[in-house]
């Protein structure tokens, strides 16, 4: 049985909550991006359980988070000047550091690499739990492996009821896509995940960051760094991703949605708040996800979003691609994992079919 601990503002469900972490066990809790399943990073019992409650392969390894970063110098080998100033204009924040591991650590928590994933999360209820855990706590997003990540306690639940000891249920996150995950361990900084950190903002802090997305499409392959399979965050159904000027991508989404609905597959969508319009009048399974001028509200719903379509048993989404810079960058990594590869691209002069 899992328990719904409602984060009510007592010490009584920090505490609670916190007895489990310490006792070997499994909580997910909120942050600020995603809720995030929760163990003692010092237990390699407590993290097998979190591979196998996710079914995520021990391949992939875990973001260790700290209530402070006073502790770094105990989890690591060194701490490069570049890593310390991303930590100080960063954190706490949705920043994940990856450097070299203290021995003492775990291997499951890095998958037996020498490197160790490091965040400071700044939702209150996380450092809360963590202070009163007195131990670093260990999280991967709280959905099953390949799933959208969870924004809400409800959508934890859904993947994971039964599977973990309990749920910390703090409300929806604020940022609603995960921390930026960059490696500090060579000579120039890498972003291995683009998050709710851009590019931009690494960029004014320390000058020069590499950034190379690079997926591939099964398991059986060497990955280029960890956790980058190119199917993730995916619904049940089918994602179709349009890419392109909006005009063509939207007449293109319309007619492939009126083809589609002609041959008996049920279709749903995830449309860009304006866009509604280019799809008629008639009720569809959508779900509007912000402006194409405001990503923080399109990242905020995005994977809820996903999940809510989903959840109406559509066999294919569709949605409009926008690439850019900032948010977007995060935004795009995750609509394009979900759509594992079915990405339209549309040009100028090609005309849709
Ligand atoms: O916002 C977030 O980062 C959320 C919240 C809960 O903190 N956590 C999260 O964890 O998204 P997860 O496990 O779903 O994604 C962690 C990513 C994975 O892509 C993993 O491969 C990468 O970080 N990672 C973890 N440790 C690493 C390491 N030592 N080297 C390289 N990549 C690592
Ligand atoms: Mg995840």
């Amino acid at each position: 049985m899992t328990r719904l601990i409602v984060a009510d503002g007592s010490e009584r469900a920090i505490a609670e909550a916190a007895r489990i972490i310490r006792t070997g066990g499994l909580v997910a809790f909120p942050t600020e991006t995603v809720y995030g399943l929760g163990a003692d990073a010092t237990n390699p019992v407590a993290l097998a359980r979190i591979f196998s409650a996710k079914e995520r392969p021990t391949t992939d390894p875990l973001i260790v988070h700290l209530a402070t970063p006073d502790v770094l110098i105990e989890l690591t080998r060194e701490v490069p000047p570049v890593a310390r100033r991303l930590a100080g204009a960063f954190w706490p924040g949705p920043l994940t550091l990856v450097l070299p591991r203290a021995r003492s650590m775990p291997t499951l928590l890095a998958s037996g690499r020498n490197t160790i994933a490091l965040r400071v999360p700044a939702h209150p209820l996380a450092r809360s739990l963590i202070v009163a855990a007195g131990v670093p706590i260990a999280a991967p997003s709280a959905n099953r492996f390949s799933r959208p990540s969870p924004t809400t306690a409800g959508h934890v639940l859904d993947d994971l009821s039964g599977r973990i000891d309990a749920v910390l249920d703090g409300g929806p996150t604020s940022v609603g896509v995960e921390s930026t995950v960059i490696d500090c361990t060579g000579s120039v900084p890498r972003v291995l995940r683009p998050g709710a950190i851009t590019l931009e903002q690494l960029r004014r802090v320390v000058g020069t960051v590499e950034f190379a997305p690079r997926y591939v499409a099964d398991a059986t392959q060497a990955l280029p760094a960890p956790g980058t399979l190119s199917r993730h965050y995916a619904p049940r159904a089918e994602l179709w991703l349009y890419r392109g000027p909006r005009d063509l991508v939207l007449a293109r989404m319309r007619h492939d949605r009126a083809t589609w609905l002609a041959a008996g597959i049920t279709v749903g969508g995830l449309v860009l708040s304006g866009d509604e319009a280019a799809f008629g009048a008639e009720p569809w399974p959508c779900e509007v996800l912000g402006g194409q001028r405001d990503p923080s509200a399109v990242a905020n719903r995005l994977f809820a979003a996903l999940r809510a379509v989903d959840g109406r048993g559509v066999d294919r989404i569709i949605a409009r691609s926008v690439t850019g810079q900032g948010l977007w960058l995060a935004i795009e990594d995750r609509l394009v994992r979900a759509a594992d590869g079915r990405v339209v691209t549309l040009t100028a002069t090609a005309q849709p079919a």
